[in-house]
Formats: structure tokens, sequence, C-alpha cells
């Protein structure tokens, strides 16, 4: 399936205008932004919908595993935090449609396309919460893994992009602080708190440095991404820097990371650690995640139950202008 994806690209490319291609690269290359009216190849504009709009479904899907704690948050502040949070990322959603629309794809098109199963979104959210330490470990590693990955495209060369990860990147980092602090009173509570704090690490760490996507190996994407600067940095970069940065945390914590391969490497000063079960990846990438029917048939049912909003909103919209234009 990447083979095919990089051939096409690759077509593509060599199809352009050799000369406006040239003049694109340049400015790429002196980090100037690419604005939506700039002439931009094909498979740039095709790479970017993609990755903007499967982030944005990412942001809209991301509420539902955390939805679902809200009514169940065990003080009013937490209720207080999770919802704003849960919001937050509604607003990540809608930024994120935003700039993807301006590559020139309806916000419709998109959306069919989540309901249809034919784009996707992050595995992650394809695994279920089930307690309340899990909505501390999402906000620790899900929203750290998310900044980890969303603080270098802040220098996207895409400029709507760049500018929506501006204000996403500071939301993160209130998420990412808000699990932490909920691990740190599980940690430091009861056996029983602590031993929930234990499981909710167990198992969300690894789907957790999945979020990082392929290997490089098999990511051939990447080197096509990074020339264009819609990435900055490898998907193997990236999970090492969030394990460097993590693993201290949970001893802090007084949490273990659940990896008997993780050792300290003086060498290379950051840390080895074991090989991820890129089956289990792939086979949730595949729509095979535990819940991923659910989280599906979740969004299906808030569009269609939903569509009244949309039609009322539309018919204010259109009374509105035409009483703008009688006047
Ligand atoms: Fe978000
Ligand atoms: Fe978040």
């Amino acid at each position: 399936m990447y083979t095919t994806e990089l051939q096409k690209t690759a077509k593509v490319v060599s199809t352009e205008d050799p000369e406006k291609l040239a003049a694109f690269e340049a400015r790429v290359a002196a980090d100037e932004f690419i604005e939506p009216k700039d002439w931009m190849p094909e498979a740039y504009r095709r790479t970017l919908t993609r990755q903007i709009s499967q982030h944005a479904h990412s942001e809209i899907v991301g509420m539902l595993p955390e939805g679902n704690w809200i009514t169940r948050a065990p003080s009013l502040r937490r209720k207080a935090i999770l919802l704003a949070k849960v919001q937050d990322e509604a607003g990540h959603g809608l930024y994120l449609y935003s700039a993807a629309e301006t590559l020139g794809t309806s916000r419709e098109e998109m959306i069919e396309a989540l309901h249809s199963g034919k784009a996707k979104y992050s595995t992650i959210f394809n695994y279920p919460t089930l307690t309340w330490a899990d909505i501390g470990a999402i906000g620790w590693l899900v929203d750290g893994a998310a900044i980890m990955n969303q603080v270098p495209l802040q220098r996207t060369s895409y400029g709507p992009y760049a500018r929506a990860m501006v204000r996403v990147c500071k939301e993160e980092s209130f998420h990412q602080r808000q699990g932490y602090e909920i691990m740190m009173h599980l940690a430091a509570g009861t056996a029983e708190q602590k031993r929930m704090a234990q499981d909710a690490l167990n198992r969300w760490w690894w789907p957790s440095l999945m979020m990082f996507g392929p290997p490089d190996a098999d990511s051939p994407n990447t080197a096509q991404s990074m020339r264009w600067r819609i990435k900055r940095d490898t998907n193997d970069e990236l999970r090492q820097k969030f394990v460097d940065i993590t693993v201290p945390q949970a001893d802090a914590l007084g949490l273990t990371v659940p990896d008997p391969d993780l050792a300290w490497n003086e060498a290379k000063q950051g840390y080895d650690f074991g090989t991820l079960d890129w089956e289990e990846f792939y086979a949730v990438v595949r729509g095979e995640g535990p819940v991923a029917k659910e989280r599906m048939k979740a969004r299906r049912e808030a569009w269609e139950s939903n569509a009244w909003v949309r039609e009322a909103a539309a018919a204010y919209a259109e009374k509105k202008a035409a009483r703008k234009e009688a006047a």
C-alpha cells in the first residue's frame, strides 16, 4: 500500500511543470510558508489534505473515549477540567477541518470519508477507556505524544496548518499536565489507586508509542514529506524523544514502564526500548481495533441525530442573507 502511494507521488511530481516545481521547492527550502492561493504540486496538496483531514478526524474521534467519562468524573473539579479538555479537542478538529478546506476539499467530503471508513484517524482512539486512571494515562501519554508530533508542525511548510498548530499546542500542554496530575494523585493514593494507575500505564504505553507511525524503514512517504517540510522529524526520531522524556516521568510517579527491554544507553544518551507489535498496529489501522466499530457508530449517530442543528443553522444563514439583500 505504501509503495503504491510512493510510486504515485513520484509520478505526479514528474508531470508537474519543472519551473514551477523548482520555484516551489526553493521557497520551501527557504522556510517560507506556502499559502492556499500559491501554486503547489498536486502531490503536496494531496498529501497535506490527507494528513490534515486525518488529524482533524483524530481530534473529533478522540473526544469519544474521554467524553465517555465526563458523567463519571470523581469530583466536580475533575468534571470541569475534563469537559474543558474534550471541548478543546472539538475546537482542534474544527481548526483543522478549516485548514484542510483551504486545499480544496469540502468538509462534507471529509466527514463522508470518515463515516464511510475510507479515511483513517489515529489508531489510539480505537482502544477502550476502562477506568478513571485511563483518563490520566491518556492526558499524560496520548496528549504527550500528540505534543511531540505537533510542536514541529508549527513550522510545517503549509501556512494554515502551521498556524492552527500554534494554538493547538498550547492547549495540548494543558491536556498533558491535567493527565499527569491525575496520575500523580492516583500513584500517591491507596494501593488500589496505584494499581489502577499502573494498569492504565500498562495498557496505554505501547499504543502511545505507535502514535508516531510505522518505523522509518517502512514509511517511504517520510522522505518526500521531509523534503517538502510537511514533516520536520521522522517517526523514529519523535518516538525516541517521547520515550526519553516520558520514562523519567513514570519514575517520578513510582510506576513501571511495561517494557523489560527498557534500558538507558549512555552512548546514545537515550533509552533503548523493546520492539513494538507492528502486527497489532496494522490490524488497528485496518479497523480491527478493540472498539473501532463502536467509535464509528457513535460518530455516525451523532452526525445523523444532530442533522437538525446543521439544517437550522443553514436556514438561519439563508434568512439573514435574504434580509441583508432586501435592506
Ligand atoms: Fe487535540
Ligand atoms: Fe489533547
